[in-house]
């Protein structure tokens, strides 16, 4: 047992407004992950994507990508991702769902008993911190923001065994992660990626600024040119940079209409910059009757 724990998370400093250090952390995704990720073509592609509660990563190794590095701010996403990756490679489909799903056994120690030997010391720790404060552990989780939540998808990768024991064979025995904040995170990565997901990240950045057009514009000048030109794969290369919940005509918002006009100027330049801004409507993750949008650039697009 580990029982002075530190918290890693102590020494980050965060630019986001939402996020931080004490919260809790994210077990399943909020977002149709498998909506958008599935539009594209992941099929021996490089990733760079949000860890968050490893939803992103699971779905991109699911539909076919060669690697993934994941990134984080709050640093225990990445036991939870550890433990998800353990758990689909030699966990039975039936006992994960018990062990997420099912109040009665949600973190039943014996359903990952023959895995334990196999955690790192991080997940170790997060573990016994999380078994050491009895019933008032289950706060250092949500799902989608909530305490507990089941949402059916039939396209996610943990919707029926025949996924799940496919993704199992697929991933590695390790996740690549980074403890770090969004900001400046172009100087933390070498590689250049084909696919760069970053969720809903830019909701909580630039509080400051209260026109939408004009926080899309700062995200854009500060975080995604640069990660676009240092990290992104000349041609085709996409960065999703907002997943907006809940657009439907009567709900279309500040954002979306930022977006429009956003798309509207940086598309009109295509043919200079070779950068084109799209978006997806998706069955929505919280609502039956809106859609969820996915809005995303692809740098010098290759025509056939
Ligand atoms: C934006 S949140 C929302 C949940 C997300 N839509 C999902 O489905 O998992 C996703 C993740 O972003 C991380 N995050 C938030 N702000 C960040 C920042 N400034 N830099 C790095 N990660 C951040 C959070 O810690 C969280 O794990």
């Amino acid at each position: 047992m580990f029982t002075k724990l530190p918290d890693f998370n102590k020494e980050t400093v965060c630019s986001s407004d939402g996020y931080h250090k004490e919260l809790p952390a994210f077990l399943f995704s909020n977002e149709n992950v498998a909506g958008y990720i599935s539009q594209f073509d992941m099929k021996g592609k490089t990733v760079l994507t949000v860890g968050a509660s490893g939803d992103h990563l699971f779905e991109c190794y699911a539909h076919g990508a060669k690697h993934v590095d994941t990134f984080d701010i709050n640093y225990r996403q990445k036991p939870i991702m550890e433990l998800k990756n353990l758990m689909i490679q030699h966990v039975p489909y039936e006992d994960f769902l018990e062990f997420f799903f099912d109040d009665a056994n949600f973190f039943n120690p014996q359903i990952i008993e023959p895995i334990i030997p196999m955690f790192s010391m991080s997940l170790r720790m997060f573990m016994d911190l999380y078994y050491s404060m009895g019933s008032a552990g289950r706060k250092l989780f949500v799902y989608n923001g909530k305490s507990n939540f089941l949402a059916q998808y039939d396209n996610k990768y943990y919707s029926n065994q025949f996924k799940y024991d496919a993704l199992g064979i697929e991933l590695p025995k390790k996740i690549s992660f980074t403890h770090t904040d969004i900001t400046g995170i172009s100087a933390h990565f070498t590689r250049k990626y084909d696919y760069i997901f970053l969720s809903n990240i830019f909701d909580f950045q630039h509080h400051e600024i209260t026109d939408s057009y004009q926080a899309l514009e700062h995200f854009y000048h500060h975080t995604i040119l640069p990660l676009a030109a240092n990290n992104l794969a000349t041609e085709n290369g996409t960065i999703v940079m907002e997943y907006l919940w809940g657009n439907s005509a009567s709900t279309r918002g500040g954002m979306w209409n930022a977006w429009e006009e956003f798309s509207d100027k940086h598309n009109n330049k295509t043919h200079a910059t070779g950068i084109q801004m799209r978006n997806m409507f998706l069955k929505a993750m919280l609502s039956l009757t809106n859609r969820d949008n996915v809005l995303y650039m692809t740098q010098n697009i290759k025509t056939k």
